[in-house]
């Protein structure tokens, strides 16, 4: 990969709420094309920066520019238009629960357009089409007229991704994918995570805990700590690097390498 542009960049970020001050002048570039995983303890900050990088909240001081637009100070409509190339996989999925699986796979479409295509308004014909080939590629075929609540844990998570696939944002916000899933579901996560990088051509950011996902699909790899990005290197760099915030982190991460 070929590191030329920066899409996403986070200069100075502070954010708090009341007396608890969670980013602490927080820098972060990520280049066009990558997928940077961060990484961090349960409440360091990890999900409020997402929604900070996503326009969902201000922050207190500090900039941010994605794709060209200074976001952190956008509201409204140029907020929206700004952020419409951006999908987010909340944690903990988040289906809505009064529509069928395809109804909650092709909301972001029919109710935006096709960002590749100027917001593009399709069909009913092409959304249900659509809303099955992705369903397929996650493999949750022949469940699209269930409800969520017929689903397992892992189905909901698939079917998550598979809405924001469905978008084909050009940037993509995953926040704990694999959180709460057994080995086997996470790793297929995993793997979808990397094909959607592949075929949406994307930028990603995905923030997890999880060490083995992190290995899995990132390229570079950045470790959350005290409000700042305290270390971030390629995946190597990250595992041999004698920083002892990251030597901790990979202690309690507790995964052999050979
Ligand atoms: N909307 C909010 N209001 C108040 N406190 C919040 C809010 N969102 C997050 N926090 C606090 O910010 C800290 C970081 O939270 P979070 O980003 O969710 O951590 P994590 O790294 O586990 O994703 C926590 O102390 C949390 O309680
Ligand atoms: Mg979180």
């Amino acid at each position: 990969m070929v590191k030329e542009n920066i899409l996403i960049e986070a200069k100075g970020i502070w954010k708090s709420y009341g007396n608890n001050q969670v980013l602490k002048g927080l820098d972060l570039s990520v280049y066009e094309g990558e997928t940077v995983v961060i990484l961090g303890r349960s409440g360091v900050g990890k999900s409020v920066l997402l929604r900070q990088l996503m326009g969902l909240e201000k922050p207190d001081k500090g900039t941010l520019y994605v794709d060209g637009f200074q976001i952190s100070d956008l509201e409204g409509t140029s907020l929206y238009k700004a952020i419409t190339m951006m999908g987010m996989l909340f944690q903990g999925g988040a289906l809505f629960d009064s529509m069928t699986v395809i109804e909650n796979t092709t909301f972001y479409l029919e109710e935006h357009g096709d960002p590749r295509e100027n917001g593009r308004m399709l069909s009913d014909e092409e959304l249900r089409a659509h809303g099955i080939k992705v369903l397929k590629m996650v493999g949750l075929e022949g469940i699209e007229d269930k409800m969520p609540s017929e689903l397992s844990g892992g189905m909901k998570k698939r079917a998550a991704l598979a809405r924001l696939i469905a978008y084909r944002p050009s940037i993509l916000l995953y926040d704990e994918p694999t959180t709460g899933l057994d080995p086997i579901t996470a790793m297929q996560i995993n793997n979808l995570i990397k094909n959607t990088q592949k075929e949406l051509n994307a930028t990603s950011i995905v923030v997890t805990h999880d060490l083995r996902s992190a290995l899995t699909v990132g390229d570079r790899l950045a470790l959350h700590h005290e409000g700042k990005i305290a270390f971030i290197g390629e995946k190597l760099d990250f595992l041999k690097s004698d920083n002892p915030l990251i030597r901790s982190f990979l202690n309690d991460a507790q995964i052999r390498w050979d």
